[in-house]
């Protein structure tokens, strides 16, 4: 009987040291020391033993068993401690690494100088009026007083689209009238932003599409004393206190009287460069009085009313503000360029 214990406590030990793993360490309880475990039966059965075998059984049996259980408890400890230890390292995370940079992105060029050029409109009291880009021929030109065939037409190269009379805005100015048949007879104060396009060859002071912020101001005193003073200030709030500025009298079909609206160039510090021409001046809007038949158009009777209106070109005055001298980097799509601003 001592034989066959023996046996059992080395069998059972050899599959212990076997076991590698917590799940297999349970398996190995349940067939050694579990209740169908040949040991088990052996301790359950003493009463049917022979005399003799009885306290051999008693004495030994337990023992192993109680060793066994010893040896048991003492390697699932172990077995656990591997385990943790191994799932540690493989799910290791390192805190003293650096983080991810994020990639920070900005808004364009052009929208910054748009959000300034509203917000001094703003402090001036005038409401942003959106007005689409894709315009008719009769808008764009014919209500502001460019009829059909006009020469007057030559100053804007124009995008036409498939469908007849549909054109893609050149000016903000279509905006006028549909912002005057919208209000009247209320008196108007907005400003009219958005892309404009025209088809023309590209140069360092021209592109195929730029934008434009268009004003008009619609009241029944108005003079043209009001637009210079307005615009001289908007002058000083853009570029400086001690800014110049000059008005130099020009034509166009829907204002008259015409100025347009010059800064000195701070690109060429007014020596005279490729993006003001030699001028020493850049041209960075055009205005004047409405014209009465615009008025007309627009609903409002130009024997009670008189407004002022003027476009200005916000790449031009970013081209100043930030002496950048070609104005095909804002629609080239150079991070270079993009990321200085
Ligand atoms: N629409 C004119 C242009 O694009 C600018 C302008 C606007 C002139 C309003 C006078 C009044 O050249």
């Amino acid at each position: 009987m001592l034989d066959t214990l023996n046996t059992i406590d080395e069998t059972a030990r050899t599959a212990l040291s076997a076991a590698d793993s917590v799940d297999a360490i349970k398996a190995w309880y349940n067939a050694h020391l579990g209740k169908a475990s040949e040991l088990q039966g052996i301790l359950g059965s003493m009463g049917t033993l022979s005399k003799e075998d009885r306290p051999i059984v008693g004495k030994n049996g337990n023992r192993i068993k109680r060793e066994l259980q010893a040896a048991y408890d003492a390697r699932l400890v172990e077995l656990k401690q591997a385990e943790m230890v191994s799932k540690l390292s493989a799910e290791a995370l390192d805190v003293t690494l650096p983080g991810r940079p994020i990639k920070r992105g900005r808004l364009h060029v052009s929208t910054q100088i748009l959000n300034e050029i509203y917000a001094i409109w703003a402090d001036m009291g005038f409401q942003i009026y959106r007005s689409r880009d894709v315009e008719t021929d009769e808008y764009n030109f014919q209500l502001l007083n460019f009829p059909v065939g006009h020469p007057a037409r030559d100053m804007q190269d124009t995008f036409h689209t498939t469908e007849k009379d549909v054109i893609l805005r050149t000016h903000t100015s279509p905006g006028q009238v549909h912002a005057m048949r919208e209000f009247y007879p209320e008196p108007i104060r907005v400003i009219l932003p958005g892309m404009c396009y025209r088809y023309e060859q590209i140069t360092s002071r021209s592109e195929v599409q730029f934008h434009q912020v268009e004003g008009l101001a619609i009241g029944t005193d108005l003079t043209f004393a009001n637009l210079k003073g307005t615009i001289a200030d908007f002058a000083r709030r853009m570029f400086g206190k001690d800014v110049r500025t000059r008005f130099r009298a020009s034509h166009f079909p829907f204002t008259e009287p015409s100025a347009e609206v010059d800064v000195e160039c701070f690109i060429c510090g007014g020596k005279g460069c490729t993006v003001c021409k030699y001028a020493g001046w850049l041209e960075i809007m055009g205005c004047g009085m409405v014209h009465p038949n615009v008025l007309r158009n627009g609903g409002y009777d130009p024997e009670i009313y008189t407004g002022f209106a003027f476009g200005m070109g916000p790449e031009r005055i970013a081209m100043l503000k930030y002496g950048i001298k070609d104005i095909r980097y804002f629609w080239g799509n150079d991070m270079r360029f993009l990321e200085q601003f």
